[in-house]
């Protein structure tokens, strides 16, 4: 066994030194930035804007952010926004994807009262963007639910926030309908749930690992779907637009080619991914999940599966919900199979029973929970396309984070070129029908539990000089050469 895992190991290690593609984007390929409002807007207070489990979380557990910060300033780019749409338009990116702060709309989160200053703030934000000529990509739920919310519900826990999530969707369809015609419901549902909701590693910090996650997940495609469903019934004709949810996972790779290790990949990646993923592309949980959920359960002694039962009207409700599939990839593991835990506690690690690794070769960011690995990139798309049917995929974020925010930033160029030259594989080799490419990010942000000590920006923000200025790293002139080229190396062939 040790000896395949060996020889697996230099396999991948291999394969990290893919030579580049050289061959053009495609013509209509898109090319775009990311970032969300909690990490880059601040004015947190601004204008009866309400508050968020993410403030709430960061004034009142200074402790869990690693530098004690708040996202009170963040890039300040609620005053800054003009500055940051320059930027997008001199990099000459298509999108621009920003997320829509529910607090600043409904600061309750109840449909009783709309802010306008809020409404303006983004108003004005979309007619900026218009005049550079770059098209908003737009997620309505970037992990920032009013904190009023999470008091009067237990936030995502509870059905009702389902119909009041869709409630604030149709808000926004209505207000921005002339502005928006590319839409995300929800940024990353897995981590939503799984941190907010079963480790409690992140706002709001319920620990109920292995069962509030599974509730969580339920109610949030449910909060997706009926989305998706008013958008459909209601907005579709007249703004004929398209609306997807992002959905995530780090790549795992097989740390062998044992049958074991191959159910190993097969099972993380449908806990990791597909629990959200399936029910929207093929209808209901992943079969796997069903069924592991099911068995350790039972030996709980639990009466039923911790994994709440989607009804049939459910399943038919939630699948087929989305018109493109929208994709957040950082990095990748190997995974094994391992023996049976031990009967304990519920928790979403036993479930899945796998152990994940990495080797320690694998070149990363400094400081980053992100190994540069692009192959990992091309088995993703690869398994989605084998999994979900051959749909078309935007990338919606990828990028390298390190802890010293250098200008230059020699890795973050070598980390996009390596994953675009995967997309280019996928595209021309596997017949991936890859259409966009968002990164992560343009600016440097409020990363959330890091707070501002993991920096992924293409432009350095100064977050210590109330201007909070904006540099550009030597990432940010590869990446406007590339997107100008449309090409990774000197030169290219059709
Ligand atoms: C999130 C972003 C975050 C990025 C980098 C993603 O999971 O959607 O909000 O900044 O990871 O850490």
């Amino acid at each position: 066994m040790k000896v395949t895992v060996l020889i697996v190991c230099l396999f991948s290690t291999s394969l990290a030194d893919d030579p580049i593609n050289t061959r053009y984007f495609p013509k209509d390929f898109k090319f775009g930035v990311a970032n969300a409002a909690t990490q880059i807007e601040g004015g947190w207070n601004e204008d009866g804007k309400g508050e968020t489990i993410w403030d709430y979380w960061a004034h009142n557990y200074p402790e869990k952010i690693a530098d004690r910060s708040t996202p009170d300033i963040a890039c300040d780019s609620y005053h800054k926004y003009k500055e940051d749409v320059a930027l997008v338009k001199a990099m000459g990116l298509d999108y621009y994807r920003l997320s829509i702060a529910w607090s600043r709309i409904l600061p309750t989160g109840h449909p009783d009262k709309i802010n306008q200053a809020g409404v303006r703030y983004y108003k004005n934000l979309f007619a900026e963007l218009k005049e550079a000529e770059v098209e908003p990509m737009v997620t309505l739920y970037h992990w920032d639910l009013p904190q009023p919310l999470q008091d009067e519900y237990g936030g995502w826990l509870n059905e009702t926030v389902v119909n009041l999530f869709a409630e604030y969707a149709k808000i926004c369809f209505e207000l921005f309908q002339d502005d928006v015609k590319m839409w995300i419901t929800i940024n990353e549902p897995k981590q939503v749930c799984h941190d907010g909701y079963g480790t409690g590693g992140a706002a709001p910090g319920v620990v109920s690992n292995g069962v509030g996650e599974y509730v969580c997940a339920k109610n949030i495609l449910l909060a997706h779907a009926k989305a998706y469903h008013v958008y459909d019934d209601e907005f579709r004709a007249k703004n004929q637009g398209r609306i997807a949810m992002v959905i995530d996972t780090t790549w795992y790779e097989p740390g062998s080619d044992s049958e074991e290790d191959q159910e190993a990949s097969e099972r993380i990646v449908q806990f990791m991914l597909g629990l959200y993923g399936n029910p929207i592309f093929n209808g209901n949980w992943p079969q796997v999940v069903i069924n592991r959920v099911a068995l350790r359960s039972e030996q709980e002694g639990f009466a039923t599966s911790r994994l709440p039962v989607l009804t049939d009207e459910e399943i038919a409700y939630i699948k087929g919900t989305y018109d493109y599939l929208a994709l957040n990839h950082y990095s990748t593991y190997m995974v094994n199979a391992t023996a049976e835990p031990a009967i304990g506690d519920p928790n979403f690690g036993t479930d899945t029973n796998v152990v994940a690794w990495r080797p320690p070769d694998w070149p990363s960011g400094s400081g980053s929970w992100i190994a540069i690995v692009p192959w990992g990139l091309r088995h993703l798309l690869v398994w989605l396309k084998k999994t979900y049917g051959n749909q078309e995929i935007v990338i919606t974020e990828n990028g390298l984070s390190d802890n010293t925010g250098t200008l230059e930033d020699d890795d973050r160029i070598s980390y996009y070129q390596g994953y675009l030259s995967a997309c280019l594989d996928a595209i021309y080799e596997d017949g991936v029908n890859l259409t966009t490419y968002t990164a992560w990010s343009i600016i440097d942000d409020w990363e959330w539990g890091a707070g501002y000590t993991s920096f992924l920006g293409m432009y350095r923000v100064n977050f210590t000089d109330p201007e909070r200025t904006r540099t550009p790293r030597k990432s940010a002139a590869w990446f406007t050469n590339m997107v100008k080229t449309r090409c990774l190396v000197d030169t290219c062939t059709e």
